[in-house]
């Protein structure tokens, strides 16, 4: 089969379009025939191996040669301990690891996996697993907004964030994105109420103070997203800055037994619950998978390097012939 493959960390140049061995399910997995697949900003981070935390599966170089998290496709063979999908079901859903998904085929065990919806199209499935799920726990599993709270997300007009300036508008929010100079008019046709141009304006020096602050991109300290929270706020890191994330660790239980403000790292574990949850509110036409561009599977690189210059307003999906 063809897969984009890449043996070093660097730019989108070091990924190739190869002919790879098929995989094999094991007795959990279903093999899938991938549609499409969409682009998350863990596949940048496994490409460049930055934050360090994208080395966690090879130091040096890259633990699995394909990356790609998000897919959406058909059941071509069940393992045998797999009770729920059998050949030729439409599912979706993460793969554990984050990896394997720019491929033609794919093994993914059944617990990450769902089934499409009929009347869904694959790439708008594929746009929806990691990044919806994160903004689902985010703003209303975790996060909790209610109406008329102020609610900021940081990195609002990407994979995640597009999710998450819709979830927190339709629990009634008064919401800031925050995201570059181009994205901006994109952040408020979601319905972000303030948009902030992380270019120009830091966010934790206008004095302005919030209920929930979403990020997925921190690289502050503590204390500058300690100033920008309400008392009794909380403040969820997804992503960002190794330096950022391990201050939270450490200062964050001493910052909430000593404030009323609450700092913690959002660990959002693959669950179908919840992928289930938000793609409900997807078909309801309450949120919108928003695809940028599409492109097929040998031009993976061209994806990358399009998201990774920060063109891309809400998803980028790659489409499998
Ligand atoms: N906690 C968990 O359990 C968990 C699970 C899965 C994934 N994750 C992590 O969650 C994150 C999800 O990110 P994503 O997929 O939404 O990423 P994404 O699609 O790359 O979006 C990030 C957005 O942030 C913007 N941005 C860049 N620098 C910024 C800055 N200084 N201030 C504000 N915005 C900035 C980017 O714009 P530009 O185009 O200008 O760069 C982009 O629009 C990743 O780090 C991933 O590793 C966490």
């Amino acid at each position: 089969m063809k897969a984009i493959v890449y043996h070093e960390y660097g730019s989108p140049d070091v990924l190739k379009l190869e002919e790879v061995d098929m995989p094999t399910p094991a007795d959990d997995e279903a093999l899938i025939k991938v549609h499409a697949v969409s682009i998350n900003g863990s596949d940048r981070e496994g490409l460049i191996g930055k934050p360090l935390y994208a080395r966690l599966g090879g130091l040096r170089k890259p633990g699995h040669p394909i990356l790609g998290s998000d897919i959406a496709g058909r059941v071509e063979k069940a393992g045998k301990n797999i009770r729920q999908f059998q050949s030729g079901d439409d599912v979706f859903g993460e793969i554990p690891g984050y990896h394997g998904g720019f491929a033609e085929y794919v093994c993914v065990p059944e617990r990450t996996l769902a089934r499409k919806p009929a009347n869904m199209s694959f790439e708008s499935a594929a746009a929806i697993p990691q990044a919806g799920v994160i903004a689902l726990q985010g703003i209303r599993e975790k996060g909790q907004v209610q109406p008329g709270q102020n609610v900021l997300i940081n990195g609002a007009g990407g994979s995640a964030g597009t999710f998450a300036v819709q979830l927190a508008k339709l629990y009634g929010a008064e919401v800031t994105g925050v995201d570059n100079t181009g994205k901006l008019d994109f952040l408020r046709s979601l319905g972000a109420d303030h948009v902030i141009d992380y270019t120009r304006e830091d966010f934790t020096r206008t004095g302005k103070q919030y209920d929930l602050i979403l990020d997925v991109i921190a690289h502050r300290s503590v204390f500058a997203y300690r100033r920008a929270l309400k008392p009794n706020g909380t403040y969820f890191v997804v992503g960002g800055s190794v330096a950022t994330l391990f201050q939270i660790l450490l200062l964050g239980p001493w910052i909430r037994r000593t404030t009323s403000k609450n700092m913690r790292i959002l660990v959002v574990p693959q669950n179908k619950k919840d992928l289930i949850s938000i793609t409900e509110l997807c078909e309801a036409g309450k949120i919108t998978p928003v695809i940028d561009r599409r492109y097929p599977l040998s031009e993976v690189p061209e994806a990358l390097r399009y998201v990774g210059e920060g063109h891309a307003k809400g998803k980028v999906v790659i489409t499998v012939e």
